[in-house]
């Protein structure tokens, strides 16, 4: 095999060893797909502001999320259903986490259990929640996940509906039979039945709460101690509810474009939430990252760490756990590059000044 030299090659490979209906669901983005293709872009419009003459020998990656000491400000967002990309899915990218000494997310819709995730041993987790209908459902599942050690609840919030995945829906996408949802397999909620579209957007619409409000993060608090990450949060207005409910964090998202389509990219909306912030809570940013430039670039606009999704699923589709490690590899190494050709030795000297936006653009065409 051709040595792979960067993120974005696992995914052509995986094409080629996924069923199309697997890499299809891995892939897509909602409806025109026009902000999956931004999520990209935006990225690549931000330019660097060098500084030079800088001793850059020691290069410090290290950072501190919710209290815990991570190796690198690069996680692992969650992602369903991971053994349809390898036999080892969930428990392989936990490994993969834990050697690199950064932090997991387990999805909801896991093919592995909270309980056989946390059997792979020692490493920090974080457990993304979808609430359902039946909310002794979820106070079962929190608390699950408290009990396998889980750090942190990531409360996604925007999928009160599935978005419209038109390839999920042609190849009448649904769970292969020999997998479940592992964490609901007692309840008889691990399968979804074959519909005539999407199998998961059907298993949303009869499970999933639509009426999810602000009081419900509230409620959240009060099943569990764990602090709560708000996934999916995109403005200021959102920003300042999401301190006011007693957020721990904010994760700015789209859901990797596979929800509202025409939002815009991530990295064009971090900035509004970082300000609103005001430091009062950290701000992580997931959806388009494929390099360390991007991650330096998301650093610099106020993150706190960032995300990353797709690369996770196809790096284990092409290599499991192996592959999974080279991606965080590759990222961590980028990274440290980056930082080294723009002057930062830790991730406290990547400022502002670091980067050029396209608002930073016009704002000094009009000087
Ligand atoms: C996701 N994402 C997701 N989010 C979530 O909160 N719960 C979930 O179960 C899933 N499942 C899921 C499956 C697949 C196949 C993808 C691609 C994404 C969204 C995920 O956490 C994250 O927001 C995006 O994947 C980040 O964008 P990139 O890195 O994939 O561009």
């Amino acid at each position: 095999m051709e040595l792979i030299t960067n993120v974005t090659e696992y995914e052509k490979l995986a094409k080629e060893k996924l069923p199309k209906m697997v890499y299809d669901y891995y892939a897509s983005g909602a409806e025109d797909q026009w902000t999956l293709k931004e999520n990209r872009e935006a990225f690549s419009r931000i330019l660097f502001r060098p500084r030079i003459l800088i001793d850059v020998s020691h290069i410090d990656m290290a950072t501190n999320i919710l209290g815990f000491n991570i190796s690198m400000p690069i996680m692992i967002a969650p992602s369903a259903m991971q053994k349809m990309a390898h036999p080892e899915g969930e428990l392989a990218t936990a490994r993969a986490a834990a050697s690199a000494g950064t932090i997991m997310t387990l999805s909801s819709w896991s093919t592995s259990s909270v309980e056989e995730v946390n059997s792979v041993g020692p490493g920090i987790r974080f457990f993304q929640l979808y609430v359902y209908k039946d909310r002794n459902i979820v106070r079962q599942l929190v608390k699950r996940a408290e009990m396998a050690g889980f750090k942190a609840i990531a409360l996604t919030v925007d999928t009160p509906r599935l978005g419209r995945r038109e390839a999920d829906i042609k190849n009448r996408f649904t769970l292969p039979p020999h997998l479940v949802l592992k964490n609901f397999e007692d309840l008889d909620l691990g399968t979804m039945d074959k519909t005539n579209d999407s199998g998961l957007a059907s298993y949303v619409a009869g499970q999933v709460d639509r009426t999810l409000s602000w009081k419900d993060v509230k409620w959240l608090q009060t099943i569990t101690s764990l602090p709560i990450l708000v996934k999916g949060v995109v403005t200021a207005e959102d920003t300042r509810l999401a301190i006011e409910y007693g957020a721990a964090g904010i994760i700015v998202s789209n859901h990797g474009a596979r929800q509202l389509d025409y939002v815009p990219a991530t990295i064009s909306c971090l900035e509004e939430v970082v300000r609103e912030a005001k430091g009062r809570l950290p701000v992580f940013l997931d959806g388009g990252v494929r390099r360390g430039t991007d991650v330096f670039k998301a650093l610099a606009l106020g993150a706190s760490g960032v995300f990353i999704g797709r690369p996770v699923l196809f790096s284990l589709a092409v290599d499991g756990e192996a592959g999974v490690r080279k991606v965080l590899q590759m990222l961590r190494d980028e990274l440290e590059l980056t930082m080294a050709l723009s002057g930062c030795t830790s991730l406290r000297e990547i400022t502002r000044a670091h980067v050029i936006t396209d608002g930073d653009r016009i704002g000094r065409s009009r000087l």
